[in-house]
């Protein structure tokens, strides 16, 4: 294998080394480029560009593989929970029994808000997305930690890490309530993770609600499949904020606004009302797959297709599976299901989406589950960023702990006008 790529340019040879990942994955090291050249590069939409070395998540797009500190998701998805990946993700390895309980009572003890947060709640109107309500109450819980700011304080890291693990998640469960004019439900220190969640969320004052271990093991399973995926767009983001030096919560809160929208996180919610828009209007399916692939109609195939996936992404194909087995538990069924089958079976025999190698990715079928567990659409991209959360940590950790770690600062090329002088007012047309 080559050590360097030469490039010739105005008559000039010019070397840069090529780095190597433990995976063979490989790149041009451009750090010197334009002070040799005077020139940078240009990578609409970042495709062929690498932000940064990372020991977290591999994914081999082309073969269809993720594996969470090497371990395929496959056997996560089988034989773990959300907690335990959670450490994974964040600390490097599988816990032994003493870590996970040590952890896991630190998520215990820092699942409560602190109570002058309820009050926020209140100025929200009942009809706030939960994204909005959750970038904005996690940054405001940070205000309750003064200690979280700085770095002198990353001796405290994994406390500020358990408490946004703890807190996101009731935090999501408080908005809910609130938008349904609910009580709000507390956390209950006996129970784990996802189960208090749905605790948090489907309790009533006076009934508690009855948390099948098929729900759960659900719900959990959606949180774990979602845990990290490299340096996707939310990712990136918290990345880009982590390297000025911002606290965790700040990082956390803007990784939830960048995984909102419909192209990245939103898609979950967009394939269930392009699911339900298709159910609706009697299509089998055939008159959507003809306007997805008319770019003039303005639509997509939402939950298909992938920037690093060109083959079926793992996490799409254990969710198809889970929704099969919990609507077989839950004795239901639901006619969306068999819409998306329908279109996936369409779409992966027709050439437009064979030629562009677009296949169902996390958000196709990950909205099925979420209905049959009765969480409403407009949360479904708050569960998405719940099961991120331990992803976003282990990469601003990443940031946090790398001594050599420079603020992201991307360059660009300008093509606004020449220069020209100020015209005064009385002189304007
Ligand atoms: C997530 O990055 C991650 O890892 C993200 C994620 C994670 O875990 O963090 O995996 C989670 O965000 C999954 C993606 C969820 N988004 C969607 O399902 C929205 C629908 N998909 C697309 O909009 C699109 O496929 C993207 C955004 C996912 C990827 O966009 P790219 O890589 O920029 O690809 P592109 O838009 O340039 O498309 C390439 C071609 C185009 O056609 P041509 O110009 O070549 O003729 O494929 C077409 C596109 O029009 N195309 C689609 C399509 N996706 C791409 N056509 C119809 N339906 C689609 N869904």
């Amino acid at each position: 294998m080559s050590k360097a790529a030469k490039l010739e340019l105005d008559g000039k040879s010019y070397e840069f080394p090529i780095v190597e990942g433990s995976e063979q994955e490989k790149a041009l090291d451009i750090s010197a480029l334009r002070n040799a050249t005077g020139h940078i590069t240009l990578d609409d939409g970042y495709g062929n560009t690498g932000s940064c070395l990372s020991a977290i998540t591999f994914i081999d797009g082309e073969q269809g593989i993720l594996r969470y500190r090497g371990i395929p998701i496959e056997q996560l998805a089988e034989q773990s929970t959300f907690v335990e990946t959670a450490y994974l993700i964040i600390y490097g390895e599988l816990p032994s029994r003493e870590q996970l309980r040590r952890f896991s009572d630190l998520l215990t003890q820092n699942q409560n808000l602190h109570e002058d947060m309820r009050h926020h709640f209140e100025g929200f109107p009942a009809t706030a997305h939960p994204m909005a309500i959750l970038s904005a109450m996690i940054n405001a819980s940070s205000c309750f930690y003064p200690g979280l700011m700085g770095r002198a304080n990353s001796g405290r890291f994994d406390v500020h890490a358990a408490r946004l693990i703890s807190q996101v998640r009731t935090i999501a469960a408080f908005s809910y309530r609130k938008s349904r004019g609910l009580p709000i439900v507390y956390p209950k220190p006996a129970y784990k993770y996802t189960a208090n969640f749905l605790h948090m969320l489907f309790s009533e004052p006076y009934q508690e609600y009855e948390l099948k271990p098929e729900v759960v093991k659900a719900l959990d399973l959606i949180f774990l499949l979602h845990a990290d995926h490299e340096q996707n767009c939310s990712t990136a983001t918290v990345r880009m904020v982590a390297s000025s030096q911002a606290n965790l919560f700040a990082c956390a809160a803007a990784g939830v606004c960048a995984l909102w929208g419909p192209l990245h996180g939103g898609a979950n919610q967009a394939v269930v009302e392009m699911l339900d828009a298709i159910h609706r209007s009697g299509d089998d399916g055939s008159k959507f797959i003809t306007a997805a692939k008319d770019k003039d109609s303005g639509k997509r195939l939402m939950g298909f297709g992938h920037r690093i996936y060109k083959n079926y992404d793992p996490r799409a194909k254990i969710i198809k599976a889970a929704c099969d087995r919990l609507l077989a538990a839950l004795h239901a069924s639901d006619p969306l299901l068999d819409i998306a089958k329908r279109l996936e079976e369409t779409a992966l025999n027709d050439s437009y989406f064979v030629e562009r190698k677009l296949y169902p990715n996390v958000d196709f079928y990950s909205g099925i589950i979420m209905r049959a567990l009765g969480i409403p659409l407009e949360m479904f991209t708050v569960i998405f960023a719940i099961g991120r959360m331990p992803g976003w940590i282990a990469n601003f950790k990443e940031i946090l702990h790398d001594r050599n770690s420079r603020i992201y600062r991307p360059r660009q090329i300008y093509t606004g006008p020449t220069l020209r002088s100020y015209v005064p007012l009385d002189q304007r047309a």
